[in-house]
């Protein structure tokens, strides 16, 4: 199916119908995606890559953070000028995977709250098991932005939404690297009030749940846990 392509001012965005996924064309994270895609990439330069998207992806993310305005004194005069107003915004990493973009988000809002929600993958039934949560107080006056490369079933995803409502979240988006078609309608079904964060939308998900064409499992490659 054509889908619809919208031009934003940073960079063109396709829009699936029904669904809230934004795809981030931008050229600096198309061509990082190509070196996370490649099986010769080591996990070093998995891990550096990882970090620098995460920054660029980060920018889309978080767009329509709310300004306010402060006084203060340039060397030369004293004016008022934008400045993020509200409540820290709260960055959840999907463990262990999501970490790996945390660091390149903490480079881009240092001073951003930090929340984890440990999920695992059965590897036969591909359902989700939680095995960790922690997050900041206030979780309902913050924006929060969950974060994980890998959209495959989206499971793991709506596991974690599910979460983050039920402590109190209001404001959510999700960000990842690579979703798959059955993930995004999966979430956007579960949750069409979270906006999809991507830098690819890849054609499918082969047999026993990874994403074709993909990257991997994001995990060992970010940890060098296999091969
Ligand atoms: C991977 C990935 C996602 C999940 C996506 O994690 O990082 O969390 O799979 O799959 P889904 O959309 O079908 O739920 P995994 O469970 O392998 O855990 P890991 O990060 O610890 O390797
Ligand atoms: N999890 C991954 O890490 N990779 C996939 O392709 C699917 C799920």
């Amino acid at each position: 199916m054509q889908l619809p392509i919208r031009r934003g001012r940073f960079e063109s965005c396709r829009l699936m119908p029904t669904s809230n996924l934004t795809i981030v064309q931008h050229p600096l994270i198309q061509h990082k995606l190509t070196i996370l895609r490649d099986r010769e990439t080591s996990t070093a330069q998995f891990r550096q890559v990882l970090r620098e998207i995460a920054f660029i992806l980060g920018c889309e993310a978080t767009r329509d953070l709310a300004l306010g305005d402060i006084e203060i004194d340039t060397p030369l005069e004293t004016g008022r000028f934008p400045y993020l107003e509200g409540k820290k915004l709260c960055f959840v990493s999907i463990m262990r995977a999501g970490n790996g973009l945390l660091d390149g988000l903490l480079d881009l809002i240092p001073s951003a709250r930090v929340g984890h929600v440990g999920l695992e993958r059965n590897e036969e039934t591909l359902q989700p098991r939680q095995y960790y949560f922690k997050a900041p107080d206030g979780l309902g006056t913050r924006q929060v932005i969950l974060l994980d490369p890998m959209l495959a079933t989206g499971g793991s995803a709506i596991a974690a939404l599910d979460l983050l409502k039920e402590k109190g979240a209001r404001r959510i988006k999700f960000m990842c690297l690579v979703a798959a078609p059955e993930g995004v309608q999966a979430v956007s079904a579960a949750h069409p009030d979270v906006p999809i964060i991507a830098a690819a939308l890849d054609r499918e998900l082969n047999e026993i749940g990874y994403i074709l064409p993909g990257l991997g499992d994001a995990g060992d490659r970010v940890y060098g846990t296999k091969g």
